[in-house]
């Protein structure tokens, strides 16, 4: 029997609502043939997919970034705006395309004003210039009157777009992105290009590149912490090879666990050391399960069960390490594995997609620290010696008297009875299971198959003791009233 003991007055902190984030970038179909498709009937008169965007607003979305990713290393954000019969066709050098910047900053902040999220853009370290990441500042941010701002209102816009939150670029460490930088190169320019963009704006949040790599984070954080809120890190994770498909999978947020906590402390250390008064936070601003490719489609992921529980485990992850973690954004919200996948006729909903929107549904602002007494499993082939077959977040909704139990049951053939002992709290009897579950770990879904999907229970016979029984390779988020 695994048990679970929850004392509401644990607390591990206030969660801040952006990790509930989502990433678009120029690439594959994410952006055009799923978020736009002036073609299309099921687009509106501006071009947007209206089945998407309702999917993509059930996701609740506070804050999605654009334009990449790899893409926008090369990205000119110039190219993307004003009429749009003048807008360059170009040879896109990330992933060696053509892109017609029939979509750019102005359709992608209407895109974020129609789907309730802060737009989060990322600036091109990679082949840009320091003027050109200052100027984007001014055309978004600026009150008409320069000359940056002034073509914005030319364009359609005369009032500012307010864009808070800004990237200093994107995976600039990797031989792969245009415009690849050494540490020490990528952290100079960074600086200068972080030092104009805030002369524009003051009221900027910058995100720093991270590495990966804690050698890389140290040297950039060093020079430039005074000047950043966040620090960026990616995940993405698949099964290993030669390991069991499930269990692999499902090792790896614990993994990317292991680096954050690293990340964290270094984070804290150089703000000692250099005496930076104000926070930085680790922005999570790509992270998803990315292991099957189909033929015919340079990247796409048909998602399993498997997948959605690791999805449920990362979220759970993520919150309980909600002191360090203050943003995240799921890569990528459409089509490139992605959560909603669309055809010229229509879309269905991945498995991941489930898990995601019980997380800001169906979860409170605070992460409680949950005491779990369960059974582990080894994955040295990640260097982690103890997986716990039963995650678990416990949050608290003080202003609804909710206490959420997201629980992830890893093991494939066995139910769990969880014991559940909730202190210093009256619970009610009545309370409901949300549950994500499948036939087999493999399972998917298709056009017109949902095969995973949420049920919702209702629990009666609740106390203060209960037991649960969780099924095999089953989410579980349990949503009870406490006084
Ligand atoms: O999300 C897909 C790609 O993965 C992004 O463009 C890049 O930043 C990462 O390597």
């Amino acid at each position: 029997m695994s048990m679970v003991k929850i004392d509401p007055t644990r607390r591990i902190g206030a969660i801040d609502r952006k990790v509930y984030g989502m990433f678009i970038e120029h690439l594959g179909r994410c952006i055009y043939g799923g978020i736009y498709d002036p073609e299309s009937p099921l687009s509106d008169e501006n071009g947007i997919r209206r089945d998407v965007l309702e999917a993509a607003r059930g996701l609740r979305v506070p804050l999605l970034r654009y334009p990449g990713g790899n893409f926008v290393s090369a990205y000119h954000w110039l190219d993307g705006v004003g009429p749009r019969e003048k807008r360059p066709v170009r040879v896109e050098l990330a992933w060696e395309t053509i892109e017609t910047n029939q979509f750019g900053t102005n359709e992608f902040i209407q895109y974020c004003r129609a789907l309730g999220s802060e737009p989060y853009l990322c600036a091109n370290l990679g082949s840009g210039s320091m003027d050109e990441a200052a100027a984007w500042v001014e055309y978004c941010n600026r009150e008409v009157g320069t000359s940056y701002s002034n073509l914005r209102a030319e364009h359609g816009f005369p009032e500012p777009h307010r864009v808070t939150y800004w990237g200093l670029g994107n995976e600039i460490y990797g031989d792969w992105q245009i415009g690849h930088k050494s540490a020490q190169d990528y952290a100079k320019f960074a600086r200068e290009c972080a030092k104009a963009m805030r002369r524009v704006d003051p009221e900027i949040k910058l995100v720093l590149c991270g590495g990966q790599e804690l050698a890389w984070d140290l040297e950039v954080l060093d020079k430039c912490a005074d000047l950043v809120d966040y620090i960026s890190y990616h995940f993405y994770w698949g099964r290993v090879e030669g390991e069991d498909p499930h269990y692999s999978t499902l090792a790896q947020p614990h993994r990317s666990e292991q680096y954050l906590r690293f990340l964290w402390s270094l984070v804290e250390q150089v703000r000692r050391d250099r005496g930076v008064k104000h926070p930085i936070r680790i922005a999570v601003d790509e992270w998803n399960a990315w292991y099957v490719e189909h033929a015919g489609d340079r990247v796409k992921d048909r998602y399993d069960l498997t997948a959605a529980l690791s999805v449920a485990v990362y979220l759970n992850m993520m919150r309980r390490n909600c002191r360090a973690i203050g943003i995240a954004t799921l890569a990528q919200m459409v089509n490139v594995i992605a959560p909603i996948y669309t055809s010229p006729e229509g879309m269905f909903l991945q498995t991941i997609y489930h898990p995601l929107r019980l997380a800001v549904e169906k979860s409170g602002p605070i992460a409680l620290d949950a005491y779990v007494q369960c059974d582990h499993y080894a994955a040295e082939y990640l260097d982690v010696p103890e997986v716990p077959y039963l995650d678990v977040l416990a949050t608290l909704d003080e202003t609804e008297s909710k206490l959420f139990l997201s629980l992830v049951n890893l093991r494939k053939e066995e139910e769990q009875v969880v014991d559940i002992r909730i202190q210093e709290a009256a619970v009610a009897s009545d309370g409901l299971a949300h549950i994500v579950t499948g036939e087999a770990p493999e399972v998917y879904n298709d056009f017109g198959a949902e095969r995973v999907g949420v049920e919702t229970e209702r629990l009666s016979d609740l106390s203060s003791a209960f037991a649960y029984r969780l099924r095999p390779m089953t989410h579980a988020v349990l949503e009870l009233t406490v006084k």
